[in-house]
């Protein structure tokens, strides 16, 4: 199969179907006989179609007075993608995809990606040329105005860095910075609530920590505990709900709740997600994220620490949770981190040092 045969499979995967990008891309490619080169290319065509999917089908749409078929559309949008953000050459973009297409297509397809590759686009709105649903747009306005909103979208096109802790585990920078927040200690016991694959808890156990790390899906402690040996790492990993969690109160001298969230700061490392939330997700997730600050804060020994922390920007899934009971807010800006002040927590957004978007929040219980 060629190059954008593979691309072509997994678009159809996770445009008609529902699949995971990330998942389908990584089965087709192995299944595949690509050489590294094209693997990257593939890479690039499906995450970067699956991103500009509002875009691409803006440039489209001008010469199209039917929907076309599913099929079609995704042939299109392939092609639209490779003219106007991939920059591959007219004659390749066109004359490539147009072969996806079967005879009956074949001409409409032709005609329709010629049209695009020589029209100048005037685009409708500057979130369908940013390729996000409106309501993701508009939230990030509200929360952080627009110029930062704009810069944040822009930035979450773009494929994250890759960064390597000293250890060799990938973690994203801002990931790192959470787990520096906790400020674990050699000999300290240390909960990580919600802790797969296990990056910040073995990054805690880096520090010195006895790390205990839950997870609520089987499948996913199971990751903890592959990395966590991988690394010689100190962390004991157990199968949990952070909303019930199985210790008695005040076992731990601090405890991360790294919640389940939105994700719309880390956009960039899921190019589908942004048309898979939905705004109700947002208040389901708070509401989940509150049950699981309150039963988790029961954990910490007085005079121990809680830290919360989230890969999305919005107030609603972080500083708008009620401070617990029996705890104040530590004020103090952490040490690792280009964190902006966020109301009584801190915030990093994707464009200030080409991380994740993230917010943390720590807090002390009374001794
Ligand atoms: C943001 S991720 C954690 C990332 C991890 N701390 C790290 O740094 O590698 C959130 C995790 O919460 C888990 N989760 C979801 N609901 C949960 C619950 N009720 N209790 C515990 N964990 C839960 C998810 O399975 C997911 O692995």
């Amino acid at each position: 199969m060629t190059s954008r045969q593979v691309a072509f499979r997994v678009l159809r995967r996770v445009e008609s179907d529902g699949a995971y990008a990330n998942l389908t891309l990584a089965a087709e490619l192995d299944r595949s006989r690509l050489s590294d080169a094209d693997r990257r290319f593939v890479t690039d065509l499906v995450y970067g179609t699956t991103r500009m999917r509002r875009a691409c089908d803006a440039l489209v749409d001008r010469f199209v007075t039917s929907p076309p078929d599913p099929a079609t559309r995704t042939m299109l949008r392939l092609g639209a993608y490779q003219l106007e953000f991939a920059g591959v050459p007219p004659h390749a973009a066109v004359g490539e995809t147009v072969a996806l297409a079967p005879k009956r297509t074949r001409g409409f397809v032709n005609a329709v990606l010629l049209k695009v590759s020589t029209t100048p686009m005037v685009w409708p709105s500057q979130w369908a040329r940013l390729s996000y649903p409106d309501w993701i747009a508009e939230r990030l306005v509200a929360e952080l105005g627009e110029d930062d909103a704009r810069e944040a979208l822009q930035r979450m096109n773009a494929p994250a860095t890759v960064t390597t802790r000293a250890d060799g585990y990938v973690q994203d920078l801002s990931s790192q910075w959470v787990a520096a927040a906790v400020e674990a200690v050699p000999g300290e016991v240390v909960l990580d609530a919600c802790a797969a694959p296990g990056g910040k808890a073995t990054a805690l156990a880096a520090a010195g920590a006895h790390v205990i790390a839950g997870d609520a899906r089987p499948s996913r402690a199971g990751l903890i505990a592959t990395n966590a040996k991988r690394l010689d790492a100190d962390v004991a990993t157990l199968v949990a709900d952070a909303t019930t969690p199985p210790f008695v109160a005040a076992t731990f001298d601090a405890v991360l709740v790294d919640a389940p969230c939105s994700g719309l700061g880390a956009l960039r490392r899921r190019p589908d997600a942004r048309w898979r939330i939905e705004p109700h997700d947002i208040r389901d997730l708070a509401d989940l994220q509150g049950r699981m600050l309150t039963a988790c804060a029961q954990l910490v020994k007085p005079g121990g620490r809680l830290v919360y922390s989230v890969c999305t920007l919005t107030a609603a899934e972080s500083i708008d949770h009620p401070i617990p009971d029996g705890f104040e807010v530590d004020h103090r800006r952490p040490d690792v981190g280009e964190w902006r002040p966020f109301r009584h927590g801190w915030r990093v957004l994707p464009q200030d040092a080409d991380t994740d978007g993230m917010v943390v929040i720590r807090y002390r219980r009374a001794a």
